[in-house]
Order: structure tokens, then C-alpha cells, then sequence
């Protein structure tokens, strides 16, 4: 299973336009740092984690559209593409977690020369691009040991291929699972406004030849009342502190349903998409999208233009409803905020080890 959404072609950034999916597959070839903040913001590109490489490959197209030599004015003009990118959206914090990372490398290197430090950014949105690959991978790993032949697994969203480089968190975990031979049924939730579940999850699902059934949003209570799903996977935007957990629309409905239900829910998602710097979902901040994405399907109208609307894009679901985060590192179960704060202690730990052999 592999498909690849976002990766840097010729000095530019090559993205599926997935706003086009499930009817053409499209290509958008960005060369200008304009243009990718274009992309995010309509979600031609979208998913926490292909965001963050998205944000990286921005800061890059930033860089190299710099022509002088002047190597303070170069470092002023990475902080203010950094910030541009920043404006695109709000919630997934894997994108600001990839420019602190880029930037970051600018200032740690107070005496390089321009070139050098393009070369530098490049080297680093490479290897996030790569530790992207990898770490789905290795969720893929972790999860699929929870997948058992003949389950029925519910999803929201997309958080597969499409929403990363080219393998998925959720998707992940069930494409994991069908390459261990194990056979399983899933329920995507179509996911109103943007319809990321009927378009895009369904889509990727089908081309894995993986049993699918698409439902309405407002389908999945009768389901699991009736018994028929065994299992929840989503993905996440941001995990904060103490574990709760913002990701797309109706995932928190899922998981209240999934409590009430008894069915384990879990989220999948890398360290990346951790914000350690907030202690609750409280702090999270969700996007608002244009009314319009409500008003109708697409191009067509189907409320009068004059009613008011409300367009979170992602809401927070509470740590107590989530049974396990799924991570490239492992499993994190309760108490979230004790484990976290256990797993990335032990990744600065391998961090620092990791470095010293390099010198
Ligand atoms: O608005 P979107 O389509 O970017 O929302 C995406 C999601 O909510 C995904 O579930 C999340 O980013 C995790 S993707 C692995």
C-alpha cells in the first residue's frame, strides 16, 4: 500500500489535488510558496501529518525564491515565511511543529552562509518527509496487532495515505492488518461538510480491495447498537498534555457513542502531533471554515444563503473516551499525562544518545 500525496519534485512541491478525489487524480505542481498556502488553506493538501511535510517543503520553496547573499536579511525573510505558512490553518499542530523545526535550524546556525543554510533546509524537510514514511509504518505495526480477523471497524475522516506521505495513521493500522493476512470489514463515516470519509477514506479503501461500507455521519449510532462494529481507529490534529484529543468533526460524537456502546476507541497518531505546550483540549484552537461548506455539497445549494452557520472543523474529544493512542513508539494508555510525559522523556533521552554518536 502506498500512495504518494506530497513529495518534492525539481524544486518544487508535487501534491494529489485532493479536492479533485474520488473522480481525477490530479497533480499540483507548487513552485511558489503562495501557491502551497493556497493548497492547504482549500485542502487540496490536507491531514496532520502530510500538513507538517507540506509546511517544511513551504519553508524550502520560501528559501530558495531568496537571491541574495545577505545572510541576515535571508534569516528575517525565513521567520516571515514561517509565519505566513502559520496563517494557513490553525488546528494541526504537526505544521507548526515543522516550521519550529525549520526555524529552528536557521537560528542554530547564527554563522552559516545562505547556500549553507538552504542546503541544511533541505536535508531537514527531507528527513521529515522520510520520518514521515517510517513512523506510519511503525503505527501500522503497533495498531494492526488489535485488528482480529472477521472484526467490523469503524473510521471518520481521512487519516490514511492521503493525510500523510504515503501510508496513513488509522488507514494505517488496517493496511497493516490486511498485509498480515487478516481479514476485516470497515464502516467509513462519510464525514459532513467536506465529505473527507465518502471521498477520499473510501476511495483509498477500495483501492486496497478492503471490504468497505460507507455511512452517514448521523448512521453510526444505530450501528453500534446493533453491535455491528467491534472497533474504532481515528487520527488527531493536536494531543495535548493530559491526551485529549482534537481531531475532525464528529470524531468526539463517535467516541461518546463508542463509551456509551463499550466499543474501544483509539487515536493514532505520530509524536508530531503531540503540543506538550497545552495541558488540556481546552487550549486547542479549531478552525472555523466558510459557511459555505454547509450550505450545500460542493457547488450545489441545498440551505437558503441567508441562514446562519457554524463550521468547527474539529472538536476535542475527551482523554477519558479514548482507550489508547496508538504512536510510532507504541501504545500510550491511561493515565495519559503521566505516560506521555514517559514517552518523550525516553525520546529526548534516544534524542541525546543519538547525537553524541554522530560527533
Ligand atoms: O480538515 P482535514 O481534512 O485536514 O482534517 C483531517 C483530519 O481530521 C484527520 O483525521 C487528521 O488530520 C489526522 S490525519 C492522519
Amino acid at each position: 500500500m502506498s500512495i504518494p500525496t506530497i513529495c518534492w519534485v525539481d524544486d518544487c512541491v508535487k501534491i494529489i489535488d485532493q479536492t479533485k478525489l474520488p473522480h481525477k487524480l490530479e497533480y499540483i505542481y507548487c513552485r511558489d510558496v503562495r501557491v502551497l498556502w493556497k493548497a492547504i488553506k482549500n485542502l487540496s493538501v490536507r491531514g496532520a501529518p502530510a500538513l507538517g511535510v507540506a509546511a517544511a517543503f513551504g519553508v524550502l520553496l520560501g528559501a530558495n525564491a531568496f537571491k541574495s547573499k545577505d545572510a541576515e536579511r535571508f534569516r528575517k525573510h525565513i521567520a516571515e515565511v514561517c509565519a505566513y505558512i502559520g496563517t494557513s490553518r490553525p488546528t494541526a499542530v504537526n505544521l507548526f511543529n515543522a516550521l519550529a523545526r525549520m526555524q529552528g535550524l536557521v537560528l542554530s546556525h547564527a554563522t552559516a552562509t545562505v547556500e549553507e543554510i538552504k542546503k541544511l533546509l533541505q536535508e531537514e524537510a527531507l528527513a521529515m518527509y522520510e520520518e514521515d514514511r517510517r513512523v506510519c509504518r511503525m503505527m501500522g505495526k503497533f495498531g494492526a496487532r488489535l485488528i482480529k480477523s472477521g472484526q467490523r471497524i469503524m473510521t471518520v475522516c481521512n487519516a490514511g495515505a492521503l493525510a500523510t506521505v504515503d501510508y496513513g495513521t488509522a488507514l494505517g493500522v488496517m493496511y497493516r492488518a490486511k498485509e498480515e493476512g487478516k481479514n476485516f470489514k470497515v464502516y467509513a463515516c462519510e464525514t459532513r461538510p467536506l465529505l473527507q470519509g465518502a471521498r477520499l477514506t473510501a476511495w483509498e479503501l477500495l483501492r486496497e480491495k478492503i471490504d468497505t461500507t460507507l455511512i452517514c455521519d448521523n448512521m453510526a449510532a444505530t450501528l453500534m447498537k446493533q453491535g455491528k462494529v467491534d472497533i474504532l481507529f481515528a487520527g488527531a490534529d493536536r494531543i495535548a498534555s493530559n491526551g485529549d484529543t482534537a481531531n475532525k468533526i464528529g470524531t468526539y460524537s463517535l467516541a461518546v457513542l463508542a463509551h456509551f456502546h463499550g466499543v474501544p476507541f483509539y487515536i493514532v497518531a505520530p509524536l508530531s502531533t503531540f503540543d506538550r505546550a497545552i495541558p488540556t483540549g481546552a487550549h486547542i484552537p479549531i478552525e472555523e471554515r466558510n459557511k459555505t461548506e454547509v450550505l450545500g455539497f460542493g457547488a450545489q445549494r441545498t440551505a437558503p444563503e441567508s441562514v446562519d452557520v457554524y463550521n468547527p472543523a474539529f472538536d476535542v474529544t475527551d482523554h477519558k473516551l479514548i482507550t489508547a493512542i496508538i504512536t510510532e513508539k507504541g501504545m500510550i494508555r491511561p493515565p495519559f499525562k503521566k505516560n506521555i510525559q514517559k514517552v518523550f522523556m525516553l525520546e529526548q533521552k534516544s534524542n541525546v544518545l543519538r547525537s553524541r554518536k554522530s560527533l
